[in-house]
Formats: C-alpha cells, sequence, structure tokens
C-alpha cells in the first residue's frame, strides 16, 4: 500500500507512483483512485495481465473492461472509425467520468481487455494519481473498478483492502474519490449514441453538446438482455436485502415497524434530511436529498456499512431520476434485485 497526499501532479516528489508504474510495466495488477471509484488497473497491452484483474475480483470474463488512457490523442490508437461527435465529446468531457464504446482498432489491446467484441471502451480519467501512474506507466490500463466482483464499487482504499488484500500486487491510497459512482457509459457506435450505463456525466448534460442520446432499452424496460454485459449481473449489493420504497418516510417506518414485529433487525438508508423520521436498528443517511451528487458519493460506502450492522433486511428511500439521480437510481435497483415498493 502506497499512501499519496496532496498530489499535485509533481511525481518527482512521489516515488511510490513510480514504483507502481514499474509493477504495472512487469504485468502485474495495482489498484489506484480515480475521480468515480477505485480502479483495478493492468497493462491493457498484455492478455497475461489483465487475466490478473478478471482472477482477482472473481470477474466472469465475458464482462469487457474500460481502458484508460492519459491524453486525449491515445485515443486514434485504440479505437478506428471515430464519428466527429466524439471530438466534442472529449473536448467538453475528457478528462472527466465519460467512457466511449467505439469500434476496435486491430492489433491494439488484447483480446481479454474487449471479451472478444469489436468494439472497446475508452475513457482518460480525471484525478491527478490516475494520469501521473498512466505517463509514468506509459501504457494503456485496463481497469474495472477494485472491488470482489458483485460489491459495491471502491470509494476509499479501506474498501479496495477489504475486497482485494492479497490478491493484487499494490494499491495506491489517493483518499475517497469524489463522484462516488462509475463513468457514464456511451456507445458512439449508432447514429444516435446510446447510454449502456449511466454514470458521473448527465444525459442532460451530453445532450446539451451533441443533441439526441439515448438509453439503452435494458435501462428502461425489465428483463431486456442489456448491451453493456457489465449490467446483467447483480451488483453493488449489500449482504442484506434491499428494498426501494417509493413513498413517505411515514410510510417507510410502518414496514420497519411489521418487520420488527416479525423479530428481524432493520436497517434504513435515508438522508439527512429525512433521517429523524426512523426508528429501526441502523439509520444511514446518504448525503443530502437535494444535493443529489453528496448521494451518489456516499452511496457505496453507506451500502458496505450496512454489511457491519448485522441487520437482516434493508429499506431504502427513493430518489429522483433526473441528472445524477439517474445512475443513483440505476445502481440502487441493481443493489436491490429490482425490488421495489410504492405506497
Ligand atoms: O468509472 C469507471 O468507469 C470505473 C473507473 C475505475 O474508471 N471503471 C469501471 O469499470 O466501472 P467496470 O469494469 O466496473 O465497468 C465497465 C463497464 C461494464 O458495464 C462493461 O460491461 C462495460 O463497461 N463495457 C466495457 N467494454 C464495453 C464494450 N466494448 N461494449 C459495451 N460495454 C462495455
Ligand atoms: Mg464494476
Amino acid at each position: 500500500i502506497w499512501t499519496v497526499n496532496n498530489f499535485e501532479g509533481n511525481i518527482e516528489s512521489f516515488p511510490q507512483i513510480q514504483e507502481a508504474a514499474k509493477i504495472l510495466k512487469d504485468n502485474e495488477v495495482v489498484a489506484f483512485p480515480t475521480e468515480t471509484v477505485y480502479g483495478l488497473g493492468a497493462n491493457a497491452l498484455s492478455d497475461e495481465a489483465v487475466a490478473k484483474i478478471f482472477e482477482a475480483k472473481g470477474r466472469p470474463s465475458d464482462n469487457p473492461l474500460i481502458v484508460h488512457i492519459a491524453t486525449k490523442d491515445q485515443l486514434t490508437n485504440i479505437a478506428v472509425d471515430i464519428p466527429d461527435m466524439v471530438q466534442t465529446l472529449v473536448t467538453h468531457f475528457w478528462p472527466g467520468p465519460l467512457t466511449l464504446v467505439l469500434k476496435k482498432k486491430d492489433q491494439s489491446v488484447g483480446e481479454k481487455v474487449t471479451a472478444g467484441l469489436e468494439t472497446v471502451a475508452v475513457r482518460m480519467p480525471d484525478h491527478p494519481i490516475a494520469l501521473a501512474l498512466l505517463k509514468a506507466a506509459d501504457l494503456p490500463l485496463a481497469a474495472p473498478s477494485a472491488n470482489l466482483s458483485g460489491k459495491p464499487s471502491p470509494t476509499s482504499a479501506k474498501h479496495v483492502i477489504d475486497d482485494l488484500e492479497g490478491r493484487i500486487a499494490g494499491i495506491i491510497d489517493g483518499g475517497a474519490t469524489g463522484v462516488g459512482l462509475e463513468s457514464t457509459v456511451l456507445d458512439c457506435t449508432e447514429k444516435i449514441p446510446v447510454i449502456l450505463r449511466p454514470g458521473g456525466v448527465t444525459k442532460e448534460q451530453l445532450e446539451e453538446v451533441i443533441g439526441e442520446v439515448r438509453l439503452d432499452r435494458a435501462l428502461l424496460v425489465e428483463g431486456q438482455a442489456p448491451k453493456s454485459p457489465g449490467m446483467k449481473y447483480i451488483h453493488y449489493a449489500p449482504i442484506a436485502p434491499l428494498v426501494i420504497v417509493e413513498g413517505s418516510p411515514q410510510f417507510i417506518q410502518t414496514l420497519v415497524d411489521k418487520k420488527t414485529e416479525e423479530g428481524l433487525r432493520v436497517g434504513v438508508l435515508t438522508t439527512e434530511e429525512n433521517k429523524h423520521y426512523y426508528k429501526a436498528d441502523a439509520v444511514l443517511d446518504c448525503g443530502m436529498r437535494s444535493d443529489l451528487q453528496s448521494v451518489a458519493s456516499k452511496l457505496y460506502d453507506v451500502l458496505r456499512t450496512f454489511d457491519m450492522t448485522n441487520v437482516d433486511f434493508i429499506y431504502s428511500e427513493w430518489f429522483p431520476q433526473v441528472g445524477v439521480g439517474q445512475a443513483i437510481m440505476n445502481r440502487l435497483l441493481k443493489a436491490a434485485g429490482n425490488q421495489v415498493i410504492s405506497e
């Protein structure tokens, strides 16, 4: 574990980053912070290195990885047939939480990265440590979130250690991540681009710069096979069953009381505004409802904290699906296996 505090791009003063880069060049895997969540990086040009990511995470091999790059111009080393709107997207949102799915360039990244697909997902992260590491390694890095497959993504080095200690060559601890949810995955191989995974950049922000953007049907209709392979798995789930409630705090409290009478220990996932309404075994707030970004950045930590409270059952409040609320509800619904109760 290398701890890096107050890094502002001055790599000479941080030999830890050079050391981590060397390990990546040796085709080992290293976890590092990005502005969204912690990533588990490996040399994207080496199938041997990439295989270690799948092994460490216990990730199904049909789920492709995102390739991270240090500069915008590296995109053309990895993708071909790049439509004009991509230039606009890159100008507005890179570095940042937007992943672009494009046609893969032959002989670029290894087969394992893309799970055999003809497309490749690419992003330039907006985090000084991630960018310095990419530059020092001088490689494109394949990097999924640095959690065990099925667990909430890690937003602190502690989460990574809890999941992966002993399974990876190193971790750069750069403190808590900012956005807190993963990048938006946008399929740019269609005439009208399609959001395959809502994330840090919202649909509204995308439409402001490139016009119409669609949401993958699978995100709207239950039971549709998603085009982004990663979206079909149960994900982000705490150990106790989670149900999302579309209703008032008073209604949620009646549900809690029923479970409590049955002898169960009950948790409530709420917000600072509403937490005083509840009496339950664990009442955890996830930021401010009036500031959905604060909810995004705390969500995964709160889901992991429920695992330490010994509750048998969790009710969560509902969030409006606007702006980053779209990504919040996407992750919550997955964590809940789509279980919803309406008042
Ligand atoms: O914010 C993020 O994107 C983080 C940080 C570490 O950069 N990474 C991340 O990676 O969330 P991961 O592997 O957990 O999620 C990648 C998502 C999956 O849903 C995967 O199926 C999708 O991107 N994906 C990757 N390549 C794809 C492709 N060629 N076509 C469609 N979806 C793809
Ligand atoms: Mg992930």
